[in-house]
């Protein structure tokens, strides 16, 4: 089974490629016959009972259950009661938990594994539960109505037809859309930070910020830089309270504007990370031309989402993005590296390359 799920990037091979200039790697053709050859009836079986797992583990992070147990250990009866859970499931849950790794359990008291303890305890600085609270909550109901989204090619989202209207409906749920965003986005911001040469650039924006996960990364590591995050006017206060409490609001300001109706704000170096991929494809390349007309002569676009490879048959976690983009967005979609390469030379980019980040994560990188 993990030969279907690996996402198929040659950049994603674990060597090296951190050196600059960025390797321009084309992607090897898998086949999709000899995949198919490798996986048995009971992996078919875990493809359709995976959302069991993933739905214990999202309930147990709405639940705040790794939080409870960080505080320290807890015997099952006293856990139920700290969780308001019902006798007749809570012990399978606890125990299903044991048994994916999630929990430990010794002499029927539960505590966290050292991963769960380490990203699933709100208080620690490593908690990606933001992302996991707006998959529950978001895409899980989103995603039931899959079958429908593919037969109307309309989104399933309950509350509203834009994604950003509905997420930001109230103060609560803006705050954790754009705190999900920064735990979606750190793992591939702290390689950003590290595989592009700030040292040639001083002033940096990164295009619809949320809370400012990227901008904050790559100015901690380069103390140089200057410059903050473009993002609606709603966003604004999420995004000063995260750079403030990093130290930062010194060197990173706020921009409040809508990309949809302005031009983009100048600086050195723009960043787009998952920004395209919530459009389609008349707004794409608006939005390319945008942050070129914006740029100075010299200075550069990062683009970063994760992207297809370019055979568009082994990054499972790019085309499954593309599908939640079906299921969630009025058109957006997920592309390809060479998608993204060929529309940026269009849009009037040079010394247009690309190189892996993290995970499923890839950047495009152009200078005008
Ligand atoms: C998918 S999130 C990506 C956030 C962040 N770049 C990251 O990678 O974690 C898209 C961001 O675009 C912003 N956005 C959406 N529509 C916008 C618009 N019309 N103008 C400016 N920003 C917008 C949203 O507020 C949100 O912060």
């Amino acid at each position: 089974m993990s030969t279907m799920l690996f996402d198929g990037n040659p950049l994603h091979d674990g060597r090296d490629h951190s050196a600059y200039p960025l390797p321009y790697v084309e992607c090897d053709a898998m086949t999709g016959p000899q995949q198919l050859a490798d996986i048995s009836a009971e992996d078919i079986m875990q493809f359709g009972l995976a959302f069991w797992a993933s739905k214990a583990l999202l309930s147990a992070v709405e639940l705040d259950l790794f939080t409870e147990l960080a505080a320290g250990p807890l015997d099952g009866e006293t856990l139920r009661a700290r969780l308001g859970l019902h006798p007749r499931g809570a012990r399978d849950f606890f125990d299903a938990l044991v048994a994916l790794g999630l929990l430990g359990r010794k002499a029927g008291v539960y505590f966290n594994t050292p991963a769960a303890d380490l990203h699933l305890d709100r208080n620690k600085p490593a908690y990606v539960g933001g992302w996991l609270h707006l998959l529950n909550t978001e895409h899980y109901p989103a995603w039931g109505s899959l079958t429908e989204a593919l037969r109307t090619g309309k989104p399933q989202d309950r509350i509203s037809d834009d994604l950003f209207d509905a997420a930001y409906s109230n103060p609560a749920s803006l705050a954790a859309y754009a705190r999900a965003m920064t735990s979606h986005s750190l793992p591939a911001a702290r390689v950003l930070a590290r595989r592009f040469p700030w040292a040639k650039y001083g002033t940096l924006i990164d295009i619809g910020t949320a809370e400012g996960g990227a901008p904050v990364e790559i100015s901690h590591v380069h103390p140089h830089i200057t410059g903050g995050g473009f993002d609606l006017p709603p966003v604004q206060p999420v995004f000063e309270v995260y750079v403030r409490e990093r130290g930062l609001d010194d060197r990173l300001r706020f921009y409040a504007g809508d990309f949809l109706e302005q031009p983009l704000p100048s600086a050195d170096v723009l960043v787009m990370g998952h920004i395209l991929h919530d459009w389609n494809l008349e707004v794409k390349r608006e939005l390319l031309a945008k942050a070129h007309a914006a740029l100075p002569s010299g200075g550069a676009l990062i683009i970063y989402d994760q992207m297809i490879d370019d055979e568009r048959r082994t990054n499972a976690a790019g085309l499954l993005m593309s599908l939640n983009m079906l299921v969630r967005t009025q058109g957006g979609f997920d592309y390809t590296g060479a998608d993204c390469i060929d529309w940026m030379r269009k849009a009037g980019f040079a010394e247009v390359r690309r190189a892996h980040l993290s995970g499923p994560h890839s950047m495009v990188v152009g200078v005008k």
